[in-house]
């Protein structure tokens, strides 16, 4: 039959007209209020359908169907476990678990003190007690064994930084007026790092605790930017999967919704899902160099690109990279892909002065491109009865003497010191990466790792129980997942003993390809719970029960 132009047309004439009446006599029927009601659930249904359809466009549909699956089957485990014949065997598992942790981590000196003591002891009685307390260990960071954890950078250093607390032990920054050579060090230490990272002559920031208060931060200040200056009322971070775990905490405690990342083939963040996900709620996207899991740097140019075709800002989490990858260029005559204010998208970098920087712990610096970004990290109270209150960052007092210390590491390191520091360890990580590759062809090295941190996985063994086996021989490299992988993070420690470790890793890979076990891997791994639990839906009361048992002074199974 042909198609009949004129007997479609008039359909559609009809059909309009009457869709037309519909609209009419809806509208002669309702009252305002109720078409205005109408109007602002359609409107609100019509954005919540917009924001689905960007998500499963930016993920694709095979990802998008995943996640949402991966999303219900989880509640669905939830509402499993409460039933009571689950829940008693999650608990009796969970009981296990916490058995073997109160095993493990409740190592104690012969006498504790869960009370204040009647009479105070004497300073030798003190000095005593704490030199058996710090004789206790169940991992022994001084022989380089230890993943990360402890940055060191000599005993000499450490002479130093003690002097350096004992002449300022009772500073608190809260109080520059009492304290002006702590607040010209403060100032001194973040100009220092500033010129690390090329900032311009506008670039500002703040000493923090550590990396995880300098994101937390950065996330802040990007949120209060766009509620000020946008007037935004919902706030979402964009970054690959790879992040620090400190952003999805900034997430939760600052209501920032999070788009997680894929990766792309280079285990870096997937720049076109990042494109797609950018809306106008967007108030942040962030990137590592490099990140925890894998040492990779992100693609910081393309993020930068981005950042300024959308006017969004950058933040650049450098607190592992620290000085490590700021001395890169110096240490090796050799540029790695820019990643820091050079970069015009570049808003803020966090750089933790307590890792690849040996300041004591407990010191980081976040960094602006200028004042239009950390004033709004500032905290200012006009009202409050104590009086004018203004801080500068998440805490109130804060210890000056830690500031001190990092100023005084800084000084005596130079650039001298931290330029042969990056050479040593560099140089070391490139080994271990360099022996994997060519002699241990069980294991894959993740990404093209350039600094201190290479991560490796397996398509053969066991990779968690390869851990395990290292860790038996005193080794604790990090246990990643999605993949299962491990990581050891290269430190000045780790530079003596790296002979010892390529040798040892071999021999565990040889004897683990002998057994036949699957490979097949559970994610328990965390905080070295290795345990037969298979699923994820149990791991967070894990971690709960591994919070509960460090306040424990007694163990209760
Ligand atoms: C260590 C680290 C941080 C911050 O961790 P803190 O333990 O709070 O100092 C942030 N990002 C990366 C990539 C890190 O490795
Ligand atoms: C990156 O993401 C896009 C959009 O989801 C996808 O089409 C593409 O295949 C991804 N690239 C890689 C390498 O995974």
């Amino acid at each position: 039959m042909a198609f009949d132009l004129d007997a479609f047309q008039t359909a559609a004439r009809e059909k309009y007209e009457s869709l037309a009446a519909c609209a009419v006599l809806y509208y002669e029927r309702h009252s305002l209020v109720e078409l205005a009601r109408d109007f602002l659930i359609l409107w609100y249904l019509l954005g919540w359908v917009a924001s689905l359809l960007r998500v499963a466009y930016a993920y694709g549909p095979v990802r998008s169907a995943t996640m949402l699956y991966r999303r219900w089957a989880k509640r669905f485990y939830r509402a499993v476990l409460k039933l009571p014949i689950m829940r008693r065997k999650v608990d009796s598992e969970v009981r296990e678990v916490k058995k073997q942790l109160e095993h493990s981590l409740l190592v104690k000196a012969s006498t504790s003190y869960n009370e204040v003591p009647e009479y105070g002891l004497t300073e030798k009685e003190v000095i005593d007690k704490l030199d058996e307390l710090s004789r206790l260990k169940a991992a022994n960071w001084k022989d380089g064994k230890l993943s990360g954890a402890v940055y060191h950078g000599g005993d000499e250093l450490i002479d130093l930084q003690s002097q350096a607390y004992h002449k300022f032990a009772v500073a608190n920054q809260l109080h520059p007026d009492a304290f002006p050579g702590v607040r010209q060090m403060e100032a001194e230490v973040v100009s220092m790092v500033l010129r690390l990272f090329n900032a311009p002559e506008s670039g500002c920031g703040t000493t923090t605790s550590g990396g995880t208060e300098s994101l937390l931060l950065a996330c802040l200040a990007a949120r209060e930017k766009a509620r000020a200056e946008r007037g935004l009322k919902e706030f979402e971070i964009i970054a690959p999967k790879t992040v620090h775990a400190a952003i999805f905490k900034a997430s939760q405690y600052f209501n920032m919704k999070l788009h997680l990342v894929d990766l792309d083939e280079n285990y870096i963040g997937n720049l076109t899902q990042i494109r797609r996900l950018i809306n106008k709620n967007t108030c942040l996207l962030v990137g590592s160099a490099p990140n925890f899991p894998h040492g990779l740097v992100d693609d910081i140019a393309g993020l930068s690109q981005l950042a300024v075709q959308h006017r969004i800002p950058l933040h650049v989490d450098c607190c592992l990279g620290s000085f490590v990858i700021a001395y890169y260029e110096k240490a090796f005559q050799k540029a790695l892909d820019p990643f820091d204010f050079r970069l015009p998208g570049v808003t803020s970098i966090s750089c933790d002065t307590h890792k690849y920087g040996f300041a004591p712990k407990g010191s980081s610096i976040i960094m602006y491109r200028s004042n239009e970004y950390r004033k709004y990290q500032y905290f200012v109270s006009t009202e409050w009865v104590g009086g004018l209150y203004g801080s500068p960052t998440l805490a109130g007092s804060r210890p000056g003497a830690l500031t001190v210390g990092a100023w005084a590491t800084m000084v005596y390191m130079g650039d001298d010191g931290y330029t042969k520091a990056c050479q040593d360890i560099i140089l070391t990580a490139r080994r271990l990466r360099q022996t994997i590759e060519e002699e241990i062809p069980e294991l894959q090295i993740i990404g093209n790792p350039q600094l201190s941190v290479v991560a490796f996985r397996s398509d053969k063994l066991n990779i968690h129980k390869l851990g395990d086996m290292l860790g038996k021989k005193g080794w604790h490299l990090s246990a990643l997942q999605h993949p299962p992988a491990l990581h050891l993070a290269v430190t000045k420690l780790t530079v003596p003993a790296i002979d010892t470790l390529l040798l040892e890793l071999k021999a565990a890979v040889k004897q683990l390809a002998l057994e036949k076990t699957d490979i097949q891997s559970d994610t328990a791994q965390l905080y070295g719970v290795a345990n037969s639990l298979q699923t994820g839906s149990v791991a967070d009361q894990l971690i709960g029960c591994f919070l509960d048992t460090l306040y424990q002074t007694e163990p209760t199974l």
